[in-house]
């Protein structure tokens, strides 16, 4: 049977996008088993519909505080069983009762090499520190903001032209890369984590 992902979207959806590509394929050895959202009306729902995958929306609006916010994400999440949540694009941090039950297989994707640059401006940090190489990074999820053990990471150019926008899609395209790839083998061959060190057999 192959392992079963939910991936979490705020967004355009194109890394969500890479994941239901290669999802397709049974040699890759998982499925993307529903995408959740903190909002409506982003592209990458509609994405998830096509592939005929499963959405949910869990708005922090529609409920009393954070933490109940936070358990509807969990239980959501929960009800498709998954094996791994990634996190593609998902501009909320997940909180206590989320991380109880989905910490060690929940992970993210920054479009920074960790622990530089944390935070929703990644790229932009990058570009005003006059960084000449950043990149992605695949972690798992911790209490932090961006400060988990780091699983992979890929390393991208900055080019004396960049802006924050070519630099990001730069970046997207080796994220992309690097999520299919690590989450796959994660996936067929499982991980181990040691405190701060993530390995794959
Ligand atoms: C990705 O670069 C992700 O790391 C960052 O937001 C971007 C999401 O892009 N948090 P998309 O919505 O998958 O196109």
């Amino acid at each position: 049977m192959p392992a079963r992902l939910v991936v979490l979207v705020s967004g355009t959806g194109s890394t969500l996008q890479a994941l239901l590509d290669a999802a397709a394929d049974p040699s890759y050895g998982a499925i993307v088993a529903a995408v959740g959202a903190d909002r409506e009306g982003i592209d990458g729902l509609p994405r998830a519909e096509r592939a005929g995958v499963p959405t949910f929306v869990c708005r922090l609006g529609d409920h009393v505080d954070r933490a109940a916010w936070d358990l509807a994400l969990a239980a959501e999440c929960a009800r498709f069983r998954p094996d791994l949540v990634v996190s593609a694009g998902f501009m909320k941090l997940a909180g206590p009762a989320f991380l109880h039950r989905f910490g060690g297989r929940f992970v993210n994707s920054h479009p920074a090499l960790l622990p530089s640059f944390p935070g929703v401006h990644g790229p932009r940090d990058a570009l005003a520190h006059g960084a000449k190489v950043s990149g992605c990074t695949l972690f798992l999820v911790d209490d932090g903001v961006d400060t988990g053990p780091i699983v992979a990471q890929r390393a991208v150019d900055v080019l004396d032209d960049d802006d924050e926008r070519s630099l990001h899609d730069r970046i997207k395209v080796a994220e992309r890369s690097m999520l299919v790839d690590v989450v796959g083998r994660m996936m067929r061959e499982g991980y181990r984590v040691n405190g701060r060190r993530v390995t794959i057999p």
